[in-house]
């Protein structure tokens, strides 16, 4: 079954169209990597997935589901999950607080309810901070306080507690070693193993390493949908890494 369900999504701004005539399928548990040079509408694409943005055309498919006019937030009660940025928590409220908080979204949602609800809260909580390697943080830390390591973690962990089908993550190695990046994405796949994951990043070894298929965009379109092995061979996209493609407009006018 696929989870996700992208059909000629175009994104227009003025007469450049970001996002063009995309479509692609994500089966349940796969993890899909998007890469592609500066510009070449991947931000763009994932917030017209997330519901941030409305497509000029096509449909985006959650679920089986049509939320191509959906809410960021019906979204969410979709299956939907985002990281949080550090900067969009409440800087008021402690690391444990924002955990908690998570924890409860995922119990109210009925659809995909955990059979928790006799472990209590304050163990969900705690098995959530351990997971993630946050628990040696006091119990009254606010998010500021964390090392940019923990801060990531800290995200992730808010993302995953509320138990998302679907994660969409935008360059989740920013700031991290490739190190820390794996470990990074070691613990989402150890704690929600079956969650389909869709990633953007620019590093092209991290993107191999861990997504089952790849989608390469340039000036909006998809150029290649194929496994890392398979992507290794392509020619076209070497082209595209090594800077030896023109833009469509320049194509046969010198
Ligand atoms: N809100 C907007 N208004 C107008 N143009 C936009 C808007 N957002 C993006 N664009 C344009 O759409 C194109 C794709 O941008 P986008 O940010 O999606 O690329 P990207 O692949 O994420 O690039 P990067 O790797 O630099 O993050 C760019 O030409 C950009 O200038
Ligand atoms: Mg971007």
């Amino acid at each position: 079954m696929n989870l996700l369900e992208a059909q000629n999504l175009t994104k227009r701004f003025g007469g450049l169209a970001a996002v063009n005539d995309v479509s692609f399928a994500v089966p349940v548990s796969q993890w899909l990597g998007i890469i592609g040079p500066n510009g070449a509408g991947k931000s763009t694409l994932f917030s017209l997935l997330g519901g941030q943005t409305r497509p000029t055309s096509g449909t985006i498919r959650l679920a089986g589901e049509d939320v191509t006019r959906a809410t960021p937030h019906q979204r969410f009660k979709n299956g939907l999950g985002r990281s949080f940025q550090i900067t969009s928590l409440f800087a008021g409220l402690s690391i444990v607080d924002h955990v908690a908080l998570a924890v409860r979204a995922s119990h109210r949602r009925s659809l995909i309810r955990r059979s928790l609800a006799d472990r209590g809260l304050r163990g969900d909580i705690q098995q959530v901070l351990s997971a993630w390697d946050l628990d040696g943080v006091a119990s009254s830390a606010l998010p500021s306080e964390l090392s940019y390591g923990e801060q990531r973690r800290l995200e992730l962990a808010l993302a995953i507690a509320s138990n998302p089908r679907l994660l969409l993550l935008d360059e989740p190695n920013v700031g991290l070693t490739s190190a820390e990046c794996d470990d990074l994405l070691g613990r989402v796949r150890k704690v929600a193993h079956d969650v389909t994951v869709v990633f953007v990043a620019h590093d092209m070894e991290m993107v191999l390493g861990w997504s089952h298929r790849v989608l390469v965009m340039h000036f909006g379109e998809v150029i290649a949908d194929e496994s890392p092995e398979q992507l290794l061979h392509n020619e076209v996209v070497g082209e595209v890494y090594l800077g030896t493609r023109t833009g469509e407009d320049d194509a046969g006018t010198h």
